[in-house]
């Protein structure tokens, strides 16, 4: 990685890579923190984030700093702690019953109160004071997400020659869903406080640049894609995440994870059948239950699938409040309606997951599956459609993925799917599980040398290489 050769890399970010469960160190579930941590360990920088000092021990300086990963201590854990009312009001108030669903254009599920706001500038002002507090003369602070919008600004009002880029993990959306946003003017003016700002697509930037356009009355140059505001000039640029491609392709080679799937087919009863992967984060953006809706078709238009395939679902709750519990509970309701209607003796069509699964774990059941469901209803890239196919050492799956996922239109040979079309899904199911090997395996090729390249330290060497050009 050249990124930054030299300096200190500092990246902030609201979830911690790492937190204490039942006295051990676990890494967190996300696209962030999969995509940032092996960045992190190759470049040993200090990753601030959100949280509580390890159990049992007062928040002292030292209980808010540790080294992680625990197998592999390579890079410092800053921890800011919050307050339970800041967690209600930044956290699961401005950023995800707000935020969230209006980058997400579910506009029916936004709840705002004044008091997420107030909290929100808050905690980006605690954060920022941390950053002050950790970064060297020739750090570079490298913001992840959009928990994180003010920060910037911050940082700028307590050390104004800080270099800062912020990268904006979900989508941004059409300024006629961002004028929803009663605080859209400070929210634009505290991202302009970057001196880079990085989207998964670059329509998601070009929505950025018109927003700004639009609700500050600066003049974005389209051409260059940059922004002068107040003499700031920032750059907006499409840097498609990826993942460590080398790693899941070992992981998914070692013997254990053969060992892995042998006892795992065994244990659920899947010896000898087809086996479809949906693998998330319990979340509605992902189209949970429109996968299963797909699936129910399936069965009822094509039964002799009965008792050869199975959907393996892993959908892994994180953010356990209102309206994940609710979205959580019709996710069961529906996986127990689906089993219900279609199992045999011996054989349900849905095998439901709701425990984290390891990368190990993973790696092993990517490899496996005959195919694997993207079906969000809209997402800035998802990580899960590039571990599949860095998984996929035998060339013999599919990766179907919904057009509403940034993944479906960067990786080549992925089938597309319309998450709102049913039946066409259950169809696409149906034609991947009978499509020539040949044809699979051309198909698998072609997304994993696209991957191969296009790894997530490629993606680090854009990014940190961009902003080097800045300043
Ligand atoms: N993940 C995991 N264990 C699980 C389920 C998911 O480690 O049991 C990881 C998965 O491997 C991926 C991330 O969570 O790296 C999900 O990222 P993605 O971009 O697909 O979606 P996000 O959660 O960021 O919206
Ligand atoms: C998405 C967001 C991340 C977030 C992750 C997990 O990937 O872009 O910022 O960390 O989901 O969500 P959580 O709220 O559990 O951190």
């Amino acid at each position: 990685m050249k990124g930054i050769s030299k300096g200190q890399l500092i990246v902030v970010s609201n979830r911690e890579p790492y937190s204490l469960k039942k006295g051990k160190l676990e890494k967190s579930v996300g696209g962030l923190v999969s995509a940032m941590d092996p960045v992190m360990q190759e470049m040993k920088g200090v990753w601030i984030a959100a949280g509580s000092a390890p159990e049992g021990r007062e928040p002292s300086r030292e209980a808010m700093r540790f080294m992680v990963p625990p197998e592999n201590p390579s890079y410092t854990v800053r921890l800011v702690p919050l307050t339970p009312k800041d967690i209600e009001g930044y956290y699961n108030g401005y950023s995800n019953r707000f935020l969230w669903p209006l980058c997400h254009i579910a506009l029916e599920r936004i709840y705002l109160r004044r008091f997420y706001w107030h909290s929100y500038k808050k905690v980006n002002e605690l954060f920022a004071r941390a950053v002050v507090e950790e970064a060297k003369k020739d750090a570079v602070v490298w913001l992840q997400d959009y928990h994180l919008a003010l920060c910037a600004k911050y940082i700028r009002e307590l050390k104004p020659k800080a270099r800062t880029s912020i990268f904006w993990h979900i989508p941004w959306p059409p300024h006629d869903v961002f004028r929803a946003c009663p605080q859209r003017k400070e929210l634009l003016e505290g991202m302009l406080a970057n001196d880079l700002i990085g989207f998964q697509l670059d329509s998601f930037g070009l929505n950025f640049l018109r927003c700004v356009g639009r609700e500050l009355g600066a003049r974005p140059n389209f051409a260059k894609r940059t922004v002068t505001y107040r003499g700031t000039t920032t750059r907006v640029k499409a840097f498609p995440i990826s993942v460590d491609f080398d790693w899941f392709e070992s992981a998914a080679l070692e013997k254990k994870a053969e060992g892995f799937i042998r006892r795992f087919r065994r244990d659920k009863a899947l010896e000898g059948l087809k086996v479809g992967l949906t693998v998330e984060r319990l979340d509605y953006t992902k189209g949970v239950i429109k996968c299963l809706e797909a699936v129910e078709f399936f069965f009822a238009k094509y039964p002799r699938f009965k008792r050869n395939f199975t959907l393996v679902m892993v959908a892994v709750p994180t953010r356990k409040v209102e309206p994940y519990l609710s979205y959580m509970e019709r996710v069961r309701e529906k996986v127990d309606s689906v089993n219900k209607k279609f199992s045999q003796k011996g054989w349900r069509p849905v095998e439901y997951i709701d425990r984290r699964l390891s990368h190990n774990e993973l790696a092993a059941l990517y490899r496996d599956a005959d195919l694997a469901v993207i079906s969000s209803i809209y997402d800035g890239m998802n990580l899960v459609a590039k571990e599949y196919v860095a998984s996929q050492v035998d060339l013999k799956g599919s990766l179907l993925v919904s057009e509403f996922a940034g993944s479906s239109q960067e990786i080549p040979g992925a089938i597309s799917i319309n998450p709102y079309d049913t039946e066409g899904c259950a169809d696409a199911i149906k034609n991947a599980l009978e499509m020539k090997p040949e044809r699979r395996k051309e198909q698998m090729e072609r997304a994993r040398w696209h991957i191969r390249e296009k790894n997530i330290y490629r993606w680090v060497d854009e990014v940190l290489g961009e902003l080097k050009t800045i300043r």
